[in-house]
């Protein structure tokens, strides 16, 4: 039977997979940790953290389980975090979940996010649970909604970045600073005036070319025609200065397609910022049909991320080209082509590539709108269209890495991306081509021991 396993994303064995966590570069190979819960494809169970490995983005191993929701103060979940190399030490930092059972809001009444730490001498075995924060040490007018920290070393020390409701229902970071990694002290409230969303997940900080952004997963952003189309988004801001003292830019979306959410980025050992997000989406109103399988949700690819004209740009991390085979023209009307494959195309008019006779991508040369539509519904698990607005009037260039059950398609060079799992019949997937010169290349699957 067809099982939409992937051939090149990360997704669970079984049970259900959400955010990146713990992304670093350490001993010499990739770690990709995630939110895990391995016993429920729903996601209704204990949430630990899970583990890959790789040294090239290529050969992948799944390291197992190495934390678990086993002290009082993560009774609920071992929540999103992240990894920092200390001493030739892993250090992961993690929200410690905890939901007191009861009749309570669980916002400003009835929960702890805490912030833990654990040190691992090789990503795998890890030491005790330390407690280095509590709600009791963040800002007063915070809701209890405070989590996900980010921690990263700097010339002077240490810096953690977490992501919050204000008690005004407002989203913030909170920024901190510490001199060991341990003790820290609040340095600054990041928010946005007028409020930004009502919460902000999983932020992230990160440098390119000496200038600064934040990423943050805002919740509460009104849904509007060609932005903000998901129950929740995910993107970035510049940073004027630096996050202790800077003014925030405008947001852009990473990823304008059905399923993305909670990307985290770290530095690989040649100074590129990758990226990884959750290619899912939670509380979304939509069936994932491997539930029944027994799994559910992958990660997207690892993404570079590069600053161009104060823009940010994604592509898959060049290592993934290894997967690609010979390139062919794939020539106007319908062909047959076997996923996973990649599929490229260059348009100077309006144009239009169906997959699987039901997954329509479009683009309207004069008004500059991109559609990933869902002709047919059941394709797409019950969603219907996601609309980006790209330069009116321009040509269109784009890259399409097409796996299993999932597209992620980049376009114009990277500047926006729209990625969406999709559930075919099989791997043969009829590919419908007008108004662009277009062509693929079939693809190997990435090993996974
Ligand atoms: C984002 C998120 C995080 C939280 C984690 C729990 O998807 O809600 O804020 O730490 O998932 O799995």
């Amino acid at each position: 039977m067809h099982n939409w396993r992937q051939a090149f994303h990360l997704e669970p064995p079984q049970g259900w997979l959400n955010d990146p966590n713990g992304l670093c570069w350490f001993q010499g190979r990739y770690h990709v940790f995630f939110q895990y819960c391995p016993t429920a494809a729903d996601g209704v169970g204990p949430k630990c953290w899970g583990h890959y490995e790789t040294p090239d983005f290529l050969h992948w191993t799944f390291a197992g389980v190495p934390l678990h929701p086993d002290t009082p103060r993560d009774a609920s979940g071992v929540y999103s975090g992240c990894a920092v190399e200390h001493d030739g030490c892993l250090r992961l930092y993690y929200t410690g979940n905890v939901k007191y059972p009861g009749n309570y809001d669980y916002i400003t009444a009835g929960r702890e996010g805490n912030v833990i730490c654990v040190e691992s001498p090789d990503a795998r075995t890890m030491g005790p649970k330390q407690l280095l924060m509590t709600n009791a040490d963040y800002p007063a007018d915070c809701t209890l909604h405070v989590r996900d920290p980010k921690v990263w070393s700097t010339s002077d020390g240490w810096r953690m970045i977490l992501g919050a409701r204000s008690r005004a229902d407002a989203g913030r970071a909170l920024l901190y600073r510490s001199a060991d990694g341990l003790a820290w002290t609040l340095e600054k409230i990041v928010e946005k005036s007028p409020a930004f969303g009502y919460m902000w997940e999983c932020p992230d900080c990160f440098e390119l070319d000496g200038r600064q952004f934040l990423s943050i997963s805002p919740q509460g952003l009104p849904r509007q025609e060609t932005r903000w189309q998901n129950v929740y988004q995910s993107g970035w801001f510049p940073v004027e200065g630096d996050l202790a003292d800077g003014v925030l830019g405008d947001f852009t979306e990473w990823d304008m397609g059905f399923d993305f959410y909670a990307p985290q980025t770290f530095a690989a050992p040649d100074g590129r910022r990758i990226l990884i997000g959750w290619m899912g989406m939670p509380d979304a109103d939509y069936r994932n049909p491997t539930a029944e399988l027994g799994w559910q949700h992958c990660l997207t690819v690892p993404r570079e991320v590069e600053l161009h004209d104060g823009k940010l740009y994604q592509r898959p991390a060049r290592e993934l080209d290894a997967l690609c085979g010979t390139t062919y023209n794939l020539p106007e009307g319908e062909t047959t082509l076997t996923a996973p494959f990649r599929l490229t195309a260059n348009a100077e008019n309006s144009c239009k590539l169906t997959l699987a006779e039901g997954l329509e991508l479009s683009y309207d040369k004069q008004s500059g709108i991109f559609a990933m539509r869902f002709a047919d519904p059941a394709l797409g698990g019950g969603r219907t269209v996601r609309r980006a607005c790209l330069n009116p009037g321009s040509d269109l260039a784009m890259d399409l890495w097409v796996d299993t059950s999932s597209v992620e398609c980049y376009l114009n060079g990277g500047e926006t991306v729209l990625s969406t799992r999709y559930y075919p019949a099989s791997r043969d997937i009829r590919v419908k081509v007008r108004g662009m010169k277009a062509q693929y290349c079939t693809m190997k699957s990435m090993e996974l021991a």
